[in-house]
């Protein structure tokens, strides 16, 4: 990593001074790293201690004179091969959607041509707002890679989704980003399943689940950027294919299992979709009428366990992976799940927590026969990436 450069961004937060630590990191790591420091990042960490520890000249102003005649701002945003914001507060996301270029951070970060990642930090309501969840959506549309925020203890003494990624992980996420060759999924076979399914009753009606496949999606995006050829066999939903995914469109369960099977054979599996578990047994051709007899009563007949029927089947992916959507006692039912259904790993989330279900954000935890491993509440994209990874490690 002796030849990479890292254009430090270092906003105003009170976690800020985490950005030391990274800088530490980054350095033990042989990266160059070039320090920005915002008017409000310089309220929290000194302009001494981080040119210190960079070993390079902080730079802060856009209309310095001795900056431009030695390097222009818009040199500054090229010489780097990633650009880090960290923290990246509500104000600077705010202002980075808008392509405000206002102050030097602002304007090298419209003016760079290289990928940009953030690490968002403020306090749970202002991450809550409905202007910092559209925006931080804008940015991850527009390219920005983010990591975190994660939830836990904040400096304002609340609890909640909105502080910022420790600096290891922060760290780790660079050292992948600057290592694009190491897509260590390359040259595997993955199927991922997303979205609900929709069992037909009549022309005009379904029997369907609550899922926005966000998190299925995320996930085949995921498993695409570290190399992994992706079927992703989505259920209806109003998503777009991510990068580098195959995407089969389907309706019913019975159809979702003939195009896993159709995908096979495969080395992994992820079954993410929220399946409904009954379909009605005959669905009418004609639109049913009300009558004054009243309702009608439907009567279901299961639908297969695609789950289940992967792990269980002759083609068996090396790894099958399940989820568990509990609103009580988690990760009992997901034991349970586990040994029922024959699977390696079951991601279990809690769904009675407001806002996972549809949202953007999931806590999870990962159970496999010898334990459990439970991560911190993140955004989808961040458990999709962090899964990705432990699927790549645990095929290595
Ligand atoms: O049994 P339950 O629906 O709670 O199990 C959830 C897990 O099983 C999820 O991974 C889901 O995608 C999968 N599943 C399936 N086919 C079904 C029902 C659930 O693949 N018919």
């Amino acid at each position: 990593m002796s030849d990479k450069r890292i254009l430090l961004i270092v906003g105003g937060g009170i976690s800020a001074f985490k950005s030391l630590e990274l800088v530490r990191g980054l350095r033990k790591a042989g990266i160059a790293v070039r320090p920005i420091l915002t008017a409000a990042g310089a309220q929290f960490v000194t302009p001494l201690s981080l040119g210190a520890l960079c070993e390079d000249k902080v730079y802060s102003e856009l209309f310095s004179l001795t900056d431009e005649a030695e390097m222009g701002h818009i040199q500054l945003s090229r010489q780097a091969d990633l650009v880090v914001v960290v923290p990246a507060t509500a104000d600077l996301m705010a202002r980075a959607v808008h392509g405000l270029a206002n102050d030097l951070a602002t304007t090298v970060l419209l003016a760079t041509d290289k990928p940009v990642l953030m690490a968002p930090a403020m306090n749970v309501r202002m991450w809550d707002h409905a202007a910092t969840r559209r925006n931080f959506a804008q940015l991850q549309a527009d390219g920005v890679q983010m990591i975190g925020p994660v939830e836990g203890d904040m400096a304002c003494g609340e609890f909640g989704l909105g502080r910022m990624a420790e600096p290891e992980e922060i760290l780790a996420a660079i050292l992948a980003r600057l290592a694009p060759l190491a897509r260590p999924l390359t040259g595997r076979r993955a199927i991922v399943t997303a979205g609900p399914t929709a069992e037909p009753i009549d022309p005009v009606r379904v029997l369907t689940n609550r899922s926005s496949g966000k998190q299925g999606f995320a996930i085949a995006g995921a498993l695409a950027s570290l190399g992994a050829e992706v079927i992703l066999v989505a259920g209806p939903v109003s998503l777009a294919t991510p990068a580098g995914v195959t995407r089969v469109d389907v309706e019913t369960a019975r159809d979702m299992l003939a195009a896993c099977q159709a995908a096979l054979p495969a080395d992994i599996a992820v079954c993410v979709a929220a399946v409904s578990d009954w379909r009605p047994e005959s669905v009418a051709t004609t639109k049913t009428k009300k009558t004054v007899q009243g309702a009608p009563v439907l009567s279901l007949v299961e639908n297969p366990d695609i789950l289940a029927t992967l792990s269980q089947g002759p083609a068996r992916p090396r790894l099958v992976i399940g989820f568990a959507a509990e609103t009580d006692q988690v990760e009992t039912y997901a034991q349970a799940k586990l040994a029922r259904k024959g699977c390696d790993w079951i991601i279990a989330n809690d769904v009675s927590i407001a806002g996972t279900m549809g949202g953007d954000d999931n806590a999870v935890a990962i159970l496999r026969k010898d334990g459990i491993e439970r991560w911190p509440r993140t955004s989808k994209t961040d458990v999709a990436r962090k899964l990705a990874e432990t699927i790549a490690l645990e095929l290595s």
